[in-house]
């Protein structure tokens, strides 16, 4: 089976992103026969990003932090979606295909309007360039969060069309939603996400991630008071980081009363460090391999473009192009 990701350079990611897409893509590469393969979307990005220099550097930025989170280039097929333009070429076929209904009723769409983001194409035709991406692969399996799961509709329904219409050609792909995962909040309790502007970032220096840690929101029960673990941010965000064991611990340490919710941060926050001491040095050393960048990408071309250019060919003749 091949799977598929999409990741939108769209920013500092935190670790809310990390263990909610980060991790379980990278567990996925070391414990599966499927064959992976995942990549930068910059052209989506080009819909919320309108600063040259601040794309370009979410996308190096994007590709290091993969890496130096785990990610192997080596033993998945990973790449960036601009490199490979025979995704464009395929997206115009898809568009003269694409009934004006199926993105009509689009709810990504509908959403960002109602939300004032500023309404232009790109950001209407979005699901048909993300056909594109799936199409271009024969990806099988697509795993999305909720959100995702109308774009990977719309995908399936634009293969079964041109399959119909042109003649075999393209796998029909099933979205994998990710349900089980946790959200993480954030340091004000809603999920943690950019646009709430509460997140304690992957990759930062250890005082703004102590700064972030030490102003999680909690109730105001005094140091020796009786507290819930299961109502309390701080705790949420240290049971992804521990053992059931250290959680059990941390969790008597609550509800026996006697520790105040600054140890409990101060607890937390030596657990974040460790956790992430590591891919912080591996970034570290990253940054200094000036070529890596150039050699990802161009190891990304080499997979993926014969590939997509024997399937952009086929499609080209079916259609009466070639
Ligand atoms: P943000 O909400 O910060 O803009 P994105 O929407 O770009 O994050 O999400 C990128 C990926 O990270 C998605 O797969 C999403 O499910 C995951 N993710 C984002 N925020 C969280 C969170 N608080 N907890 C778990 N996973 C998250
Ligand atoms: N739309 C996805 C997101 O915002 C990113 C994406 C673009 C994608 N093309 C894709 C994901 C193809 C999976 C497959 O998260």
């Amino acid at each position: 089976m091949r799977v598929l990701t999409g990741i939108q350079p769209s920013g500092t990611l935190h670790i809310g992103n990390y263990f909610g897409a980060m991790k379980p893509m990278i567990d996925m590469m070391n414990n599966t026969d499927n064959e992976i393969f995942c990549f930068i979307a910059d052209y989506h990005a080009l819909t919320s990003i309108r600063d040259p220099k601040q794309l370009r550097e979410n996308i190096t930025n994007t590709i290091l932090d993969w890496v130096a989170c785990g990610l192997d280039p080596d033993k998945i097929t990973f790449y960036v979606q601009s490199d490979i333009p025979e995704v464009q070429e395929l997206a115009w076929l898809l568009h003269t295909i694409c009934p004006m209904g199926l993105l009509e009723r689009g709810v990504a769409y509908r959403d960002k309007v109602e939300n004032g983001v500023n309404a232009h194409s790109g950001l209407f035709n979005y699901p048909v360039l993300m056909a594109a991406d799936i199409l271009m692969v024969q990806a099988d399996i697509v795993p999305v969060g909720k959100d995702q799961k109308q774009h990977i509709e719309i995908a399936r329904d634009l293969a079964i069309k041109f399959n119909y219409e042109y003649g075999e050609l393209f796998t029909l792909p099933e979205g994998k939603i990710e349900k089980s995962l946790a959200t993480l909040p954030g340091i004000d309790g809603r999920k943690m996400s950019k646009s709430y502007k509460n997140t304690i970032p992957l990759f930062a220096e250890e005082s703004v991630i102590k700064k972030q840690i030490m102003s999680i929101v909690t109730s105001s029960l005094g140091v020796d008071e009786k507290k819930d673990p299961d109502s309390c941010n701080v705790f949420a965000l240290y049971k992804v980081f521990a053992s059931e064991e250290e959680q059990a611990t941390l969790a008597k340490k609550y509800t026996d009363g006697g520790m105040g919710y600054g140890e409990a941060k101060k607890i937390l926050l030596e657990k974040v460090i460790k956790y992430f001491t590591p891919m912080w040095e591996k970034r570290k050393e990253l940054i200094h391999q000036p070529d890596l960048i150039k050699n990802i990408r161009k190891s990304g071309v080499e997979k993926v473009r014969p590939f997509a250019q024997k399937v952009i060919n086929q499609a080209k003749e079916k259609v009466g192009i070639l």
